[in-house]
């Protein structure tokens, strides 16, 4: 593998491990309030979340992408791969960019440690050109049951080594959908998804959106760490909760970007989206090796506000009240 992706792919981890370099804004969900419900006529141990997500049945909840190549990349993926399977939730690999350059293939083979869950594949919209025929293979070689393509502009903008050339992007994953044979997701990676933009790509025929806004993990602020320059961006982004209400009625989406406990995630689903998710607080557990009891805790956070909304399943919490006050209110305005 190319040196320069390997120690970038190592820099992100660790800068991502330390303090400071998430949004100051919030991603919107402390200004959703839900609508307590005093009677809700539930037996919680009957509530039951489930989703739909890429031909399985989960927990609505996915770790969203976060590594592979680096150093620590195999023992990361392994353990996310094993709780996640645990507790019926999505994984999402980090991006097989290091695949394509003959990398670290074994950090993320984890199919073995999840055999029932969606595993989603990676790839940077950037790296689409000229890899075309490449791509069926790096899905089938994790076992993947989709692809994810990544769109993050902000950081490639604000990176020493960025790319510089948006062009011909739509075009390239337009012809993804057509050449590989799972589903494909498009994905932002904290700056968020307009709804211009989901309904390109829903034309394109992309079958799931992660908004993944703004809110918790800023790229900007990661490539800063790393020497980036302009300064300026360090806000820059859609908040999740304004990205999940924009494109919720356009393609079923994974609500992701600031989601920092299972309230969020609960709050997530009743705006609009289907499965909800986060990378940083999974990498964070890891690291104080608390990511089993932190999904645990995101779980049963979740279905008590499904309990205290008087939802039984996803379907009821979708349709749950709440209401939105605050900056939040300003924005969706
Ligand atoms: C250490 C780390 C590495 C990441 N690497 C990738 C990646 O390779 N591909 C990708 O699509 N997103 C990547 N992301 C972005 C996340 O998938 C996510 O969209 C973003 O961090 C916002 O979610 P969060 O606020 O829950 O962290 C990474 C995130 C982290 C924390």
């Amino acid at each position: 593998m190319k040196e320069k992706t390997k120690s970038r792919k190592q820099d992100h981890l660790d800068i991502c491990m330390e303090d400071g370099i998430e949004y100051s804004r919030k991603a919107g969900f402390e200004c959703v309030e839900f609508l307590h419900n005093a009677l809700p006529e539930l037996n919680f141990d009957e509530i039951k979340l489930e989703a739909e997500f890429f031909g399985k049945r989960i927990f609505p909840l996915m770790i969203t992408a976060m590594t592979g190549g680096a150093a620590e990349s195999g023992k990361i993926n392994s353990e996310l791969a094993k709780v996640a399977e645990k507790h019926h939730f999505a994984l999402g690999l980090g991006s097989q960019r290091p695949m394509l350059e003959g990398g670290n293939e074994k950090s993320y083979l984890v199919r073995k440690e999840a055999p029932s869950i969606p595993i989603i594949g990676n790839i940077g919209a950037a790296q689409l050109e000229g890899n075309m025929e490449k791509l069926e293979t790096l899905v089938s070689k994790v076992e993947a049951d989709g692809l994810a393509i990544h769109l993050n502009v902000l950081q490639e903008m604000v990176q020493p080594e960025g790319d510089r050339n948006f062009r011909g992007v739509l075009k390239n994953i337009d012809k993804v959908c057509r050449v590989v044979d799972v589903p494909v997701m498009v994905k932002e990676t904290g700056a968020g998804i307009n709804r211009d933009v989901a309904l390109k790509l829903r034309e394109a025929g992309v079958k799931w959106i992660d908004v993944a806004g703004g809110g918790g993990t800023s790229w900007s602020k990661v490539e800063y760490e790393r020497g980036g320059v302009p300064k300026g961006f360090e806000e820059w982004g859609i908040p999740t909760a304004v990205s999940i209400m924009m494109c919720k009625d356009v393609l079923p989406l994974v609500g992701s970007g600031g989601i920092r406990s299972g309230l969020d995630a609960a709050k997530a689903i009743a705006m609009g989206a289907s499965v909800a998710g986060a990378s940083r607080p999974f990498l964070l557990a890891y690291e104080d090796k608390k990511l089993d009891s932190t999904c645990a805790e995101w779980v049963l956070q979740m279905r008590i506000c499904a309990l205290l909304t008087g939802s039984k399943d996803v379907a009821a919490l979708k349709k749950a009240p709440f209401s939105v006050c605050g900056w939040l209110k300003d924005w969706l305005e």
